[in-house]
């Protein structure tokens, strides 16, 4: 298996509720390594920059005020095809449809305030992983 990086943000309805430390025992005990983290409070401009492939989507406006409604803790993750299984330990975007002991089945709130973010391809991680973090403050 390869050994890949991908970013994760554990969005404002995880931080307003204080449980990022539960979904980083989630992410531990799956296997991943936490090893680039950082607490942001993300600008519109910001949001808008990060989400920008989404830019055409009808959810684009409102996703992006609840990625600026409060803080939001990004972290590089490590492991073998980590882009993969980080998306399966998070579950399907819509927590009724995400399968039980995942993220967005025991934490998210609705389908936008999900709780967490992950890349979706080797491209968009290492695009997503630039845009928050340098190299120095990635720490394998
Ligand atoms: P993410 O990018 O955050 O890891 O989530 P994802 O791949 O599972 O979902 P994606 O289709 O990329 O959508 C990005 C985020 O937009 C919000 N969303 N809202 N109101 C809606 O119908 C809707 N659909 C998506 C969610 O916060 C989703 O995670
Ligand atoms: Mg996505």
């Amino acid at each position: 298996m390869e050994k890949q990086r991908t970013l994760s943000i554990l969005k404002p309805d995880a931080t307003r509720r204080n449980i990022t430390g539960k979904i980083n025992a989630k992410i531990e005990t799956s296997g991943l390594r936490i090893i680039a983290q950082k607490r942001l409070h993300l600008s519109l401009s910001q949001a808008q920059a990060f989400y920008a492939v989404h830019a055409e989507r009808s959810f684009f406006g409102e996703l992006c005020q609840f990625m600026i409604s409060g803080p939001v803790v990004v972290q590089v993750l490590e492991g073998d095809d980590a882009i993969a299984k980080y998306r399966d330990i998070m579950g399907a975007t819509n927590p009724a449809n995400a399968k039980e002991g995942t993220i967005r089945q025991e934490f998210a709130e609705s389908i936008e305030a999900n709780s967490v973010h992950g890349s979706d391809s080797l491209e968009n991680a290492a695009r997503e992983i630039a845009f928050f973090f340098s190299e120095m403050e990635i720490v394998s």
